[in-house]
């Protein structure tokens, strides 16, 4: 499964995000945590020092060696040079499991031990002010996007990203990357907008989207969310003395969340597997090969000097439904879909 936590900058996308990751990784399920927003902080998050975070391996800064390797012998795709983040998958292409070692993983991923469990850490690497609003930007988060399309997820294994709501995770496809979105908003006008926002995009796109309101300290910050979000509030946070704490720099257990709070772990996990269900292999892979069109079109052929267009593999499907799945998370490679 494919989780987005988004939002407004503040609203609690990193703290849910971490939890979550948390929660999963306690009832054993398989996590790896991506930190795609542009302040970097889902590794202190999981408990990382800011030392340590400092050092994990940026996935922009290894584009080369992650392109080589997804690339293997795809006959379409003639080197890694001409492969651009939304160069989709295709017949002798490499795909990631969740499950796995890979040499991405071990170039980029970082072991993370929690209190209860464990998880693997990707990283997009530091924003600087100088990539904002340019290339360097996008391609950044133009690694996750290239991952997201050679991943095959099962069921009860997860990728949970950390992202930013931003108008430009809508410039590449990233946003339609998702089983399911959750969009973090505080009981404010300004958190509400940025949902409206996400909406709008999300609309053309089949995104699932469920709104998780944060910080929501009573009945009229209930029945706000409720009237300007209507049916896709699908819970909400409280505000946490337990975050407050893990804030100050204590290290509460996971147990040790408010109950209430804790619950709401766990109905997210329901929902993402409810949204799980809805996957559309076929509806995946023709958006990811949309976006590479509308890419190749308005800058990379030009940049690239070749017409990417022809990098798509017409006859190919990424994954499949559930049951194309064995036990141990292999692909089942469905006809004509080889990987
Ligand atoms: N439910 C909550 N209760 C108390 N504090 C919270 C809660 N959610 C978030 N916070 C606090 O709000 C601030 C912003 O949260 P953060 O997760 O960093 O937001 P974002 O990642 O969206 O920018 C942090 O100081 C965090 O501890
Ligand atoms: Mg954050």
């Amino acid at each position: 499964m494919k989780i987005a936590f988004v939002g407004k900058g503040g609203s609690g996308k990193t703290t849910l995000s971490a939890l979550f990751i948390r929660h999963l990784a306690a009832i054993g399920r398989p996590v790896i945590a991506v930190d795609a927003d542009i302040n970097q902080h889902l590794g202190p998050a999981l408990g990382l020092t800011d030392a340590q975070a400092a050092e994990l391996p940026p996935l922009g800064g290894r584009l080369p060696e992650i392109k080589e390797y997804l690339r293997g012998s795809n006959p379409l795709i003639r080197s890694a040079d001409e492969m651009i983040k939304t160069t989709p998958p295709g017949r002798g292409s490499r795909l990631l499991r969740i499950v796995e070692e890979n040499p991405v993983y071990a170039a980029c991923a970082r072991p993370i031990a929690l209190d209860e469990g464990s998880v693997r850490l990707l990283a997009t690497g530091a924003f600087t002010e100088e990539d904002l609003g340019v290339a360097c930007y996008h391609s950044k988060v133009g690694a996750v996007e290239l991952l997201l399309n050679h991943l095959l997820d099962g069921p009860d294994e997860y990728l949970v990203t950390d992202m930013t709501a931003g108008s430009d995770s809508f410039a590449s496809g990233l946003f339609t990357r998702f089983d399911l979105t959750f969009l973090v908003a505080e009981p404010t006008r300004k958190g509400v907008s940025v949902y409206r926002q996400y909406k709008d995009y999300a609309r053309d796109f089949a995104v699932q989207l469920r709104v998780i309101g944060n910080k929501v300290q009573g009945p009229d910050d209930l029945a706000f969310l409720r009237r300007e979000v209507g049916d896709d509030l699908l819970t909400t946070f409280g505000q946490s003395d337990w975050v407050r704490r893990l804030e100050q720099g204590a290290e509460p257990p996971l147990k040790s969340l408010e109950p209430a709070n804790r619950a709401v772990l766990e109905q997210l996990r329901t929902e993402a597997e409810a949204a799980y269900e809805l996957r559309d292999a076929r509806r995946y892979t023709e958006q990811a090969v949309l976006f590479h069109r509308r890419n190749a079109e308005s800058w990379a052929n030009a940049k690239v000097g070749v017409d990417l267009a022809t990098q798509v593999d017409e006859g190919f499907v990424l994954g499949g439904f559930p049951g194309e799945f064995t036990a141990d998370g292999a692909s089942a490679t469905p006809a004509g879909a080889t990987a």
